[in-house]
């Protein structure tokens, strides 16, 4: 990063380049980063602050396609389409059986969201059309409740100091038993090694994950697990949004260049 970013004045970035305080303070031309995600978490806010570097994220336009992909994990998880997928190719057949591949349904269950901002919101919007009662919550305050009562879990909250192993062993303990978990956000919200042990020990039913603990890497323990649907972070990842995030991310650079305020500053 150091290298790369030795003569910039501004950077377009991704939520996968570290932009530390070291990196940031390499040069002391940069003046921008403008991240290419709506989360931040990859940049040290607080340096960047006080070397002056402005700071712009891509919010509003990812936030349908997230809520989408949201949906689709807790469909293809409650309904074990991957798993059914799997058989399919792997046996050339397909034969209806009254007790196979059974899942949960939705209808009538509880989904508690923990973060209903943009995304929290939207992935609500769906569920209700499922006839799945919601429940949220934006600070820890009910997050008990939520958790002790809720069939179904989403996490949209961004990743920060605070929200650093929310849902740890203790935080598990409280879910339903049966329940479901599901992360589109960002997997470091999650202990993952909690988590595994609680889908091991039959404490919760299944996951949908689409963010990891320690990206690039995936917890090997998730991969043996059939109950869980594990995506390669792609909640954004649809043509309309990827190009609406880039041409907000390019725009804002220019705006920034030409001595414009930027139109989604995070610092
Ligand atoms: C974001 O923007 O923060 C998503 O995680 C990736 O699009």
């Amino acid at each position: 990063m150091i290298t790369i970013l030795s003569e910039a004045d501004a950077a377009i970035t991704l939520l996968s380049d570290p932009l530390t305080r070291r990196v940031l303070s390499s040069n002391s031309n940069l003046r921008m980063i403008a991240n290419c995600a709506v989360g931040y978490n990859n940049i040290d806010i607080d340096a960047a602050r006080k070397l002056g570097i402005t700071v712009t994220n891509t919010p509003g336009v990812l936030t349908e396609a997230t809520a989408d992909l949201t949906m689709a994990l807790i469909l293809a998880t409650t309904r074990r389409l991957v798993e059914g997928d799997n058989e399919v190719r792997h046996t050339g057949r397909c034969i209806w059986e009254p007790l196979h591949l059974l899942g949960t349904s939705l209808q009538g269950k509880r989904l508690g969201i923990i973060g209903m901002g943009r995304i929290g919101t939207a992935v609500a919007r769906r569920a209700h059309t499922f006839g799945v009662e919601v429940v949220g919550v934006r600070s820890g305050e009910s997050l008990d409740e939520l958790l002790k009562t809720s069939d179904f879990i989403s996490i949209h909250v961004p990743l920060t100091a605070e929200t650093r192993h929310l849902i740890d062993q203790a935080a598990l303990a409280k879910m339903k038993r049966g329940a479901y978990l599901f992360n589109t956000a960002r997997g470091p919200i999650v202990d993952e090694d909690a988590l595994c042990d609680a889908l091991e020990s039959g404490h919760l039913a299944g996951a949908g994950l689409d963010v990891y603990e320690n990206e690039p890497d995936v917890n090997p323990r998730l991969l043996k697990m059939s109950n869980v649907v594990l995506a390669p972070h792609i909640g954004s990842a649809t043509f309309e949004t990827r190009s609406a995030m880039a041409r907000i991310a390019a725009t804002d650079v220019l705006r920034f260049l030409r001595g414009e305020k930027p139109l989604h500053v995070v610092t």
